[in-house]
């Protein structure tokens, strides 16, 4: 699987005259494993994860919805969104669909859903094609009940996910179902550069005549624009970016999470999600209070 392979900043020092010339290096730099955890994938798993974890306390239920769903990095399953989710304590998201074109994907998704406990009794449904296509099924099957809470992530690597696909979730019901959407950043301008069809832009973005106009666009205009979007267009109460650096301590922000929620609790607690994975060592005590009545060790 082709990595990201970030961009260098105009502004990057490795870009600049050295001061000295340096001399032609006389010995062939020895080849290094590349680096196989890059935090920012693994922060956006846990993140999410986490962020279920208040969310649930809040709902006592739960849809979960995923619509990219095959492990970024089968290497490293700690960093797999669905894995953390289906894994995740206490286990009251009752229902979850999976999408995921690849064999490959849907392989490793049906492993890990048989991989799970028989109780508690939950639906884990695994759809294989294209997730634009497949998703609208499920919306116009009406499974999802208006009243049910429900989460949706939206994980592209780029340009998969379309306008009109998120367009369709938001509309589903209301309140509206809560998105966590993937937008590239570091490397978006080089990726709206290199497109050779220019339908792939008019299906993500679904407004063909911005293409020279988000092209131009700085970054940081770009994601206000997207979370306008977000508010204006598809109705959301609430949207907001969470960045994802490139990596810990880096100043490049990859992409960001958007997070479009209806719920006004939500956003602080995708706030507390996020500081508490930036600083893992800080044990949040709701964590572990709750986890001491789920699991019937009530402290005195
Ligand atoms: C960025 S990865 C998802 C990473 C995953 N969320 C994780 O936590 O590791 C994107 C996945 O979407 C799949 N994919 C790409 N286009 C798709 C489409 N149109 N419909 C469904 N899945 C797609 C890819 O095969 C890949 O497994």
């Amino acid at each position: 699987m082709t990595k990201r392979v970030p961009r260098k900043p105009a502004g990057s020092h490795e870009n600049q005259p050295l001061l000295f010339d340096l001399p032609a290096s006389k010995t062939v730099e020895p080849k290094v494993r590349l680096i196989e955890r890059p935090l920012w994938t693994e922060d956006k798993a846990r993140l999410i994860q986490r962020y279920l974890f208040y969310f649930v306390l809040v709902t006592r239920h739960g849809t979960y919805l995923d619509g990219f769903a095959g492990p970024q990095d089968p290497a490293n399953p700690d960093t797999w969104a669905a894995r953390l989710v289906l894994e995740s304590e206490p286990r009251w998201l009752r229902h979850f669909y999976f999408f995921e074109k690849s064999n490959a994907g849907e392989s490793a998704l049906l492993g890990l859903r048989d991989a799970q406990p028989s109780r508690p009794k939950r639906t884990i449904s695994i759809q294989k094609g294209d997730f634009n296509a497949e998703v609208l099924k499920l919306l116009q099957s009406e499974t999802i009940k208006p009243r049910e809470a429900t989460f949706c992530l939206l994980d592209q690597r780029t340009f998969e996910c379309r306008w009109e696909t998120v367009k369709a979730l938001a509309q589903y019901k209301t309140p509206k179902i809560e998105l966590f959407y993937f937008l590239p950043n570091l490397w978006l301008d080089r990726a709206l550069s290199a497109l050779k069809d220019r339908a792939v832009f008019n299906g993500w973005w679904g407004r063909p005549d911005d293409f020279h106009s988000i092209r131009e666009m700085n970054q940081t205009r770009r994601m206000l624009l997207v979370l306008e979007r977000f508010r204006s267009e598809l109705g959301y109460l609430s949207a907001k970016a969470w960045p994802i650096l490139e990596r810990r301590g880096s100043g490049h922000i990859m992409y960001y999470m958007i997070h479009a929620t209806d719920h006004p609790a939500a956003p602080l607690l995708m706030g507390r999600a996020y500081r508490a994975v930036v600083a893992p060592s800080r044990r949040d005590p709701l964590e572990q209070l709750v986890l001491a009545c789920v699991e019937g060790q009530l402290p005195n």
